[in-house]
């Protein structure tokens, strides 16, 4: 059901050559839509860090509308490809996270296509008024912090090379040659992924205060003994260490 008091703050992405036209067309045309929308032109839908999307989130937006040339007429050739891989790995992280991943959603718009760029804006309006307020900017601090942790995670080299070299895994092969299967390629994309998540929240919440094993499984809600497995990797790789003992009980900090 539609929340018909709510009035979403949607950010748009535009392709230079495609859908900013197609809302030049729109406007033209005087095709009538909500003025939810705020639009940032970019040269190809590929120049769409996922980081910006997350950023958007954390300043407040609600909803985020990637727009570029259709598969085939990208000026750069593989650039909308390359943002449909992102933003498919930017909607997972965002499920992992809790957040509903059509927050986010990535289409395409001609230069011409003025009226399919409002039923495509008008709709994604509609999707975000049936999901509700994010608010990140608010109150809710857990909701910022595993925005936070999105953010770091597409931040991080593996999950970059993932997803850069995702046709040359497929297609040509690792070093020795190699090729992964289209499942193997997504089930090894899914747990790198979701590793780097949850040590990237678990860093988050140690950098605002120490916390032991059972506090950070308490504010996660996952297992203290899963807790414990990425602890080590956090504390072997430099990032924690502990902080001090309480009543025999490791607290451990950001380093
Ligand atoms: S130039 Fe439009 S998506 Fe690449």
């Amino acid at each position: 059901m539609l929340n018909t008091d709510f009035e979403p703050k949607i950010l748009s992405f535009l392709c230079n050559w495609c859908s900013y036209a197609g809302a030049d067309v729109a406007g033209i045309s005087r095709f009538q839509y909500a003025p939810n929308v705020m639009s940032i032109r970019t040269m190809c839908s590929g120049r769409v860090d996922p980081v910006f999307v997350i950023t958007a989130f954390l300043a407040g937006l609600d909803g985020v509308l990637v727009l570029g040339c259709h598969p085939g007429d990208c000026h750069y050739l593989t650039g909308n490809y390359y943002a449909e891989k992102k933003m498919k790995m930017t909607k997972r992280l965002l499920d992992i996270a809790g957040i509903h991943p059509e927050r986010l959603r990535l289409d395409w718009v001609s230069a011409s296509e003025g009226k399919r760029f409002v039923e495509i804006v008008t709709s994604f309006i509609n999707k975000v008024k049936s999901i509700g307020l994010l608010k990140a900017d608010g109150e809710d601090k857990s909701l910022r912090q595993r925005l936070q942790a999105v953010k770091a995670t597409l931040q991080t080299e593996k999950v970059r090379w993932l997803v850069g070299n995702e046709i040359d895994l497929l297609e040509k092969g690792n070093v020795f040659g190699e090729k992964l299967s289209p499942d193997k390629f997504e089930s090894l994309l899914n747990s790198t992924v979701y590793d780097e998540y949850i040590k990237n929240w678990i860093a988050i919440l140690l950098e605002e205060q120490a916390m032991s094993v059972g506090e950070i499984a308490q504010a996660t809600g996952l297992d203290p003994k899963i807790i414990s497995s990425y602890l080590v990797d956090l504390e072997q790789s430099g990032a924690v260490l502990v902080h001090a003992l309480e009543h025999r009980t490791p607290k451990y900090t950001r380093k």
